[in-house]
């Protein structure tokens, strides 16, 4: 199968598996503890059944959408994702060229492999936004910062990480940076001679934003892989990084309403309800359950959901209950892994064509027309 033979997310994936050696494979695939979260995600997608009304004229259909100011090709961005440089070599910049030139906004994270003004400098014509992990205060303090003098005019905060999740497959595998060298990833990564050759003609630095020399920032790049966060991280400190950061801000990983009405209490823009890909807590509920609560108490302000998107029609059932928006996760890594900027490319087209054909055959003609009605009681 070749990257343009993929007719889904689907066979993406399959591809990236292919391609990947096992250990990058279930990084990128896995979640949390029994993975109950991740498997909830589709569920809760599936379990949705549409119910459209017919016989009106959908021969002409725009999914553009007016979203914090902007003009998007579609309700859908990019959702952060850390070492993607495993992936792809400067996998962040191969996905912020695709979402680009799909019209989407691409969300740079905190452990990004390609460090945030080099995204700004190679992805200019993207809407990028920024992720910020509170690793310590100062680090946090520094980033914000710099993402600000780049041009980053939104700044995502994630707090779903105090600590890491548990992540059997990653401790199984040996999963680590920089890789260690044992019998079982020496043969594993020596099964894939592409994946080898591509990383060692290109090898490019994990955590590019936190690359320096200072011995506290060394410190802080441990951390951060072993995702330890400042878990002091409180009401207050997002009530002071409201002030500090003077353009968009939005709070991604909020899992209970009550979160969600007082973050918008203290002037967040917006909210992406999310389980980190079931990543994170695993029995948390996914954003799709909670997302009805949190659109009846966001007053229009936009909220974004995330965590197993796959297909067209998973972006309508989303907006049906009440979501601004989606982010993709997995879907546009499975492509940047299958064929990095051409892959995330294909990914994010294949999610454009479906969702076209998925609102003709909901006789939908703007992502505007899209209710609760469309939802089977
Ligand atoms: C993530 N996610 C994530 N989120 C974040 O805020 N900062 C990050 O650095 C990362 N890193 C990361 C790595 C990998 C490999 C995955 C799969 C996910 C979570 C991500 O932004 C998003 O919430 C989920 O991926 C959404 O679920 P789907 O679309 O992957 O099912």
């Amino acid at each position: 199968m070749s990257l343009s033979s993929a007719l889904s997310i689907a066979d993406l994936r399959r591809l990236a598996q292919r391609r990947l050696p096992r250990m990058v494979f279930d990084y990128l695939d896995g979640g949390a503890e029994d993975e109950v979260s991740l498997r909830a995600n589709r569920a809760a997608f599936e379990a949705l059944r549409l119910q459209p009304r017919l016989l009106r004229d959908a021969s002409v259909r725009d999914p553009r959408v007016n979203l914090f100011g902007r003009e998007w090709a579609m309700p859908v961005a990019v959702a952060p994702v850390g070492l993607a440089g495993v992936f792809w070599p400067q996998g962040d910049l191969h996905t912020a060229r695709a979402a680009g030139r799909a019209g989407v906004p691409f969300i740079l994270s905190t452990a990004s492999s390609v460090s945030l003004e080099d995204v700004a400098r190679g992805a200019p014509d993207t809407e990028l936004w920024f992720q910020l992990y509170v690793i310590s205060r100062r680090i946090a303090d520094a980033l914000v910062e710099r993402a600000l003098a780049a041009g980053y005019r939104t700044l995502v905060l994630t707090i779903d990480v105090p600590v890491s999740g548990y992540r059997e497959r990653d401790l199984r595998n040996g999963f680590a940076q920089p890789f260690r060298v044992t019998p079982r990833t020496v043969l594993d990564v020596a099964r894939h001679p592409g994946w080898l050759w591509r990383m060692a003609r290109h090898g490019s630095p994990q955590l590019a934003n936190l690359a320096t020399v200072d011995a506290a920032d060394a410190e802080s790049q441990a951390a951060l892989l072993k995702r330890q966060m400042d878990a002091s991280f409180d009401w207050h400190a997002l009530a002071r990084l409201r002030e500090r950061w003077p353009h968009r801000l939005l709070v991604k990983g909020v899992l209970h309403p009550d979160d969600a009405r007082d973050a918008f209490a203290l002037g967040v823009d917006g909210l992406v309800l999310s389980n980190h890909g079931g990543r994170q807590l695993d029995g948390a509920l996914g954003a799709l359950d909670l997302l009805p609560r949190v659109a009846a108490l966001a007053g229009g302000r936009p909220v974004l959901v995330d965590g197993g998107v796959r297909r067209g029609v998973d972006v309508l059932r989303a907006l049906a209950l009440g979501a601004s928006g989606v982010l993709l996760g997995r879907a546009v890594q499975y492509g940047l892994a299958a064929g990095g900027e051409a892959g995330a490319g294909r990914a994010l087209a294949l999610l454009r064509e479906e969702l076209d054909r998925a609102m003709a055959l909901c006789a939908l003609r703007q992502i505007s027309e899209i209710g609760p009605d469309l939802l089977a009681p």
